[in-house]
């Protein structure tokens, strides 16, 4: 296959751990016989600096006519973000990169085999047979999207953020997060805070409704805040896919990190009706960039979501999972990781990328 791929690196580790995503996407293009053209282009704090705008005029159409999207994580260091207008900061381009392209499923898988528990701060025995939940965050409303206000109200100064949920927005996202669980054969957890907000008692109707249409496929809602105490507690419970609206998936994905180890392990896909770009998690960085101690499975198990999300190339991408995590099984880890596991051989950031390459190579 042909695929136009847009490259945005992102800011401070964003360069290197792209790199390795890069590297490992040619190493399938070889083994497959594909060709991927990469574009890159300016995107994030360093290229308001550079340009202007945290996402170029270029950069968007750039990411328009190509076939699918990898981005790395944007931001400096405070007093360098403290310099650039709100209206201007990279989080609100991110933001609007997903309402351009109305990614509205935003697919953020925690795996972690038992086989790996030590890189988890909890317990081994509380990991049991491993974790495998995939986390579906709506993308495209919520407190991030509803209007904004701040002002003074009879003397009282005030901020406000609407939280907003149309049926069709809360309909899109939760018949894929059913179809994902029919397919897969597995549960799916609902998470909201339905007995306090308006919008979450209105998720839980439309996802009770889409229910129906899924009978195979068990169903049970938590509260948002409980979840949080049960991920920790028990969070295998949960393997399967968890729905989540925009905040309590944004929250909730960040635990999961913290629980599978390192948010360094946590990729993305943000998935619309035409296009589809993929993000690590988590954010920049910037105190270890240049260091060579950043992970870059995000970006690599982005580049895999990338593959079968946007391209459709499942065989593709389900041999880069086995390879990252053959890696790990061989005993090597990543520096954020060495502390908690205390044994094997630590990897730089591109070692890391040859020896996932390499296991591509002898696959
Ligand atoms: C994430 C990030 C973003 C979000 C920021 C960068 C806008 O935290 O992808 O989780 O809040 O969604
Ligand atoms: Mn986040």
């Amino acid at each position: 296959m042909k695929a136009t791929i847009a490259v945005l690196e992102g800011d401070g580790i964003g360069p290197e751990i792209m790199a390795e995503g890069l590297k490992v996407l040619d190493a399938i293009a070889a083994r497959y016989n594909h060709e991927f053209e990469y574009i890159r282009c300016a995107f994030g704090a360093a290229a308001y600096f550079a340009e202007g705008s945290a996402c170029p005029d270029e950069t968007r159409e750039i990411c328009d006519e190509a076939d699918t999207i990898i981005k790395g994580p944007v931001g400096l260091a405070v007093r360098e973000m403290d310099r650039i207008p709100i209206e201007e900061r990279p989080e609100l381009a991110v933001l609007e990169m997903r309402e351009r392209y109305t990614t509205f499923a935003n697919y953020r898988p925690a795996k972690l085999p038992a086989s790996l528990a030590n890189f988890s701060p909890l317990r081994k025995e509380r990991l049991g047979e491993g974790i495998d939940i995939l986390m579906i965050r709506e993308l495209t409303g919520d407190v991030y999207f509803g209007k904004k206000r701040e002002g003074k109200d009879t003397g009282m100064q005030f901020a406000q953020d609407d939280c907003v949920y149309t049926e069709e927005q809360i309909r899109r996202v939760a018949t894929t997060a059913f179809e994902e669980a029919s397919s897969r054969n597995v549960p799916l957890t609902n998470i909201d805070k339905a007995n306090v907000l308006a919008t979450s008692r209105f998720w839980r109707a439309v996802v009770e409704e889409i229910a129906s249409s899924f009978p195979e496929v068990p169903l049970q809602h938590v509260l948002v805040d409980n979840a949080a105490y049960q991920l920790v507690i028990d969070p295998t419970q949960f393997n399967g896919v968890m729905l989540l609206g925009n905040m309590n998936g944004d929250i909730l994905s960040d635990q999961a990190g913290g629980i599978i180890g390192s948010l360094g392990l946590m990729p993305s896909a943000c998935v619309g009706p035409e296009k589809v770009f993929v993000e690590p998690v988590h954010g920049a960085a910037p105190d270890i960039a240049g260091t060579g101690q950043a992970n870059p499975y995000s970006m690599i198990g982005s580049a895999a979501l990338m593959l079968e999300k946007g391209l459709g190339l499942d065989e593709e991408s389900n041999l880069i999972w086995d390879c990252l995590f053959s890696v790990f099984e061989q005993g090597y880890v990543t520096a954020e990781l060495a502390a908690a596991v205390k044994q094997g051989t630590v990897l730089s950031t591109s070692e890391f990328g040859d020896r996932v390459v390499s296991a591509i190579q002898a696959a």
